[in-house]
Formats: C-alpha cells, structure tokens, sequence
C-alpha cells in the first residue's frame, strides 16, 4: 500500500511540479491529495487517513493543529518552504512528529528578487508603467538614486544574504552586513565579497538601503521597530523579502510619513496569512495597515514571491518528495526540523541589539 500524502495550499503551480517529479522519480511512493485551501485548526480534519501532509508558509501548525494531526494518524510534516517559523518544534517533538523543510531551493531567486523590488522602488518603475500606459511621459516623481558607490547593510547573512551580496557587489555598493552568527569569519567575507562585518547600530546608521534576511525568530521579531527606525540614516530604502514579522508596520508607517524612512519595499507582510496567495480582488480588505500602505507613492508591496522561479518550484518539489521518502524508509534524512522525537534544528533566538 502506498503512502498517503495531503498537500494543502495548493496551487496550480504546486500540483504541476509535485505530480510531475513524483511520475518520473518517485512513481510508487505515494497518492497526493491536493487541497486549495491553508491548513488550520478548520480544515485540519482533512487531514484524517494521511500518513503525512505537506504545507506551506501561511500554513498553521500550532499546538493544537499539531495534535490534531497526530490524533488522526498523521505522522511526518513537509514544509515545501524554508522558512518554519510557523510551527511549533517543541510539540512537534513531543509528539514524535518528523518535520522536514526545503533549507535552500534558489537562494538567488530570492536575492534577485529583492533586487528587483529595490530598483522598481527606487526608480519608481511600478508608478512609470502605469503613466506610459496612459500616454503620459512626464517624468516628476520619478528621481531615483544611483546605486554605485551607496551603502548597502544586509541583515542576515546565510544563504540569500549572500547571494544578495554577490549582486550588490556587482552594482558597485558599499557592503555592510549584520548577523550574530554569520556562517563565515570577518577576513572571508572582505576577501569574498568585499564587504563587512559590523554590528546592528553601525549597520542601521550608515546604510542608504538596507535588506532583511534573517529568519523570523523571538529575536528578531520587529527588528524593525521605531527605535531602530530612528537610527537610520534619513532617507533610507528598507527591503523586506524574509518575514513579514520582522518589521513593525505601523512604526514603519509613520517613519515613511516623517520621510525618515524614504521608502518600502515589501515581498512578506506581518498579517499576511489573510490575504496573500489567494485572490480578494472582489472583496472589501478590512486591513487598514495594509490599504494604509498601499496608499504611498513610495511603498511596493508584493504577494510573497519572492522565491517563485521554475528551478525553484522544482527544486522545492524534488526536496519535500525526497524527505518523504528519506523519512518512510527509514533513512536519514538532512533537511529534518525534527526527527526521531528529537528537534535537530533549534531556532537560534537572539537578542535584538540596538
Ligand atoms: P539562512 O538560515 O541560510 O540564513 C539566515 C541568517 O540570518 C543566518 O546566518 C543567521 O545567523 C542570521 N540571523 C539570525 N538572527 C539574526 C539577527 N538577529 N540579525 C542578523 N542576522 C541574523 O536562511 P536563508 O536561506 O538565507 O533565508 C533567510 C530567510 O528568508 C528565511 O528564514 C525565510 O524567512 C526567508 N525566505 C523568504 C522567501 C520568499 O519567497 N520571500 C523564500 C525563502 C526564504
């Protein structure tokens, strides 16, 4: 008998890739049903007579979610994100869960990403699309910045926030990075990449456009606050393509409304989890932070896409079918959050330092 594998928020694009790398690599290794909807503590029923599921990252795996799975015989989780800030280890592990992730798809699609938030925000090329359409060629409003030769600060610096520093060097920025544990030494990275290591505050202080890319734990929730927001440099571009949580949005609301921050781009939104991924065109938003963004000239906001390419898509997908497989044959299986009862990646929680 084959596994049974339920897959929610699912997309079309999801059904394309999963179903295709499961017919040509793994043909006997398990039925998949798809569901549209996200995972929560309503649709979790439909969970009930899979051995695994396989979710996302708007995707609700709290206490109670977990035990529900675990109740209705569910018994390994595939994350086809990297981010896993959206469930809980801990009961996971007591519960015995297998918890797996996709560590690293396409870091580049990320770092290329943000780049292209960065420019599109900077040289206003969202607003010129829409006034060329209308025949107006005017161009007010439109005055960007040069990158040459600008400060860049990069929070984070693990896979993505170094493939976004292989870019910035390219365009011939200054490059200034912050991370409490950066996965190489002060020396490597002025040799590598031309940059430096510094702390937050110098980071915060010297920066013309600064980069999120540290993943969402209790330390780095609101990284992005009023305090730090006043030790920019005034003016400054802010990029987050990581997790929304890492910036308070109404501090950044009202930084953007004294013109401390110069502007905003975002791929990941703190509230999230209500609106992205789905379409609500046709509805009224009762999320006035989010309208209230939408309203400035200067902010860019996305769905959180940052990581949708066709070789990542594809590496998602070969990834979360290999976990299920390394976990349903016993094997080891690299990418596991939590495995055999025992959490093998603890979420590094560090202070936030002003
Ligand atoms: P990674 O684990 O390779 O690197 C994260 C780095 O952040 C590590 O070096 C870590 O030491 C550092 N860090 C931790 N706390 C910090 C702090 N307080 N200040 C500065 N740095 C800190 O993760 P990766 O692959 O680079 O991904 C980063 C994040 O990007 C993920 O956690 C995820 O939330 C987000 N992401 C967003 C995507 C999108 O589509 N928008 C797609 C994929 C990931």
């Amino acid at each position: 008998m084959s596994l049974k594998l339920a897959v929610f928020s699912a997309k079309s694009y999801d059904r394309v890739y999963l179903d295709a790398v499961l017919k040509d690599d793994y043909p006997n290794l398990c039925t998949i049903t798809y569901h549209s909807f996200s995972l929560s503590a309503e649709t979790v029923p439909l969970a009930a007579d899979h051995s695994a599921i396989c979710a996302f990252v708007n995707d609700t795996l709290d206490a109670p979610v977990l035990r529900t799975l675990h109740s209705t015989g569910v018994r390994a989780i595939l994350l086809r994100c990297a981010g896993f800030n959206n469930v809980d280890l801990r009961v996971a592990e007591e519960l015995g869960l297998f918890v797996a992730h996709v560590p690293s798809y396409s870091p580049e699609a990320v770092a290329e990403f943000t780049i292209a938030l960065l420019q599109t925000l900077n040289r206003n090329i969202h607003r010129a699309y829409n006034r060329v359409r209308e025949g107006n060629f005017n161009l007010e409003g439109f005055l960007g910045i040069t990158l040459h030769g600008k400060t860049v600060g990069i929070i984070g610096v693990g896979r993505i926030g170094l493939a976004l520093a292989r870019i910035v060097r390219g365009f011939g920025c200054r490059l200034l990075a912050s991370d409490p544990q950066p996965g190489l030494s002060e020396d490597e990275f002025r040799r590598e990449y031309g940059g430096e290591l510094v702390d937050l505050p110098t980071l915060l202080a010297e920066s013309d456009i600064i980069s999120l890319h540290c993943p969402l734990t209790e330390g780095t929730r609101h990284i992005i606050s009023r305090e730090n927001l006043s030790h920019l440099k005034r003016g400054a571009l802010l990029v987050n393509t990581s997790r929304g949580p890492l910036v308070n949005t109404k501090d950044a609301i009202e930084a953007l409304k004294t013109g401390q921050l110069g502007g905003l781009a975002l791929d990941v939104y703190e509230e999230e989890g209500a609106y992205f991924y789905n379409d609500h065109s046709q509805e009224i938003i009762h999320d006035d932070t989010l309208m209230r963004l939408m309203t400035f000239p200067n902010v860019l906001v996305c769905g959180h896409q940052a990581f949708f390419t066709r070789e990542a898509l594809t590496e998602i997908a070969g990834v979360t079918l290999r976990n299920l497989e390394d976990w349903w044959c016993k094997r080891v299986c690299g990418n596991a959050l939590v495995r055999g009862g025992e959490v093998v990646v603890e979420e590094r929680v560090e202070p936030v330092r002003i």
